[in-house]
């Protein structure tokens, strides 16, 4: 980083930490407040982008029809001669559905707001919830319900062509971000990092099953939270 008279030159600005420790005025953050949210980055940011991005291999190894469907898409567009880069996402819509099926079939939050406390007894339908209760949304139930996605436990990204079905909260069918306030803020850098690295990754590598198979057993593991 160069700094010119204590402050960050236009040629560079900086990293993260630098932007923080240069907030002026009413936006500066206490040392406390700032180790908070680079602890919440770091720990929130990590996991899930590391485990989506594992999931999305496996399936490309045991569906080898839609990897080479995603890899002539990055060949067409990109060809041999350089890396795909980020500006190149934004024209490559199939890489794009592998990635929303992904979060569809194996969202690495399944369970939203599950902090949310009922602080009066309600009735919602015919169920009684009584003060006290914590409520959580399970994505994974709507998002595996076949009364909401036909045929459910089928990995089909072309789903995602045919639809152009929002995974940023609008549409609570696939919300693997969480919607409304407690959205996660990290959704847009999420996004944009495992679609860059998948399709670095299928552009440079062909992703094959080892002699032990594909291991697709889920388990809930919260320690990120
Ligand atoms: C593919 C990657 C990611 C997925 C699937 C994901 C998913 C989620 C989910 C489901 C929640 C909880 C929403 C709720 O309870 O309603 C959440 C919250 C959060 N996420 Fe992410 N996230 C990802 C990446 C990131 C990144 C890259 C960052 C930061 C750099 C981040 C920071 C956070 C934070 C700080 C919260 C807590 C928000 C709050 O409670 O107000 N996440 N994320």
């Amino acid at each position: 980083m160069k700094r010119v008279d204590g402050k960050l030159s236009d040629e560079s600005a900086g990293d993260f930490v630098d932007v923080l420790l240069n907030l002026e005025m009413e936006n500066s953050l206490s040392d406390s407040d700032m180790i908070a949210v680079l602890w919440e980055m770091i720990f929130r940011g990590t996991d899930t982008v590391a485990i989506l991005l594992e999931w999305i291999l496996a399936r490309m190894v045991l569906h080898p029809d839609i990897q080479s469907k995603a890899q002539s898409e990055i060949d067409s567009l990109v060809g041999n001669d350089r890396l795909v880069s980020n500006s190149d996402l934004p024209n490559l819509p199939y890489l794009l559905a592998i990635v929303k099926e992904t979060l569809r079939v194996h969202p690495p939050g399944p369970l939203l707001s599950w902090a949310r406390l009922a602080i009066h007894d309600v009735h919602i339908g015919r169920n009684f919830i009584p003060a006290g209760t914590t409520a959580m949304v399970n994505m994974w139930a709507i998002t595996h319900d076949e009364n909401v996605w036909s045929e459910p436990n089928e990995f089909k990204p072309e789903r995602f062509i045919n639809e152009d079905v929002s995974i940023m909260g609008s549409d609570l069918r696939l919300a693997p971000f969480g919607s409304g306030r407690r959205i996660c803020p990290g959704k847009a850098l999420g996004m944009a990092t495992v679609q860059l690295w998948l399709a670095q990754l299928l552009q440079n590598f062909k992703w094959v099953p080892s002699d032990s198979g594909v291991d697709l057993s889920e388990c809930l593991n919260y320690l990120w939270r």
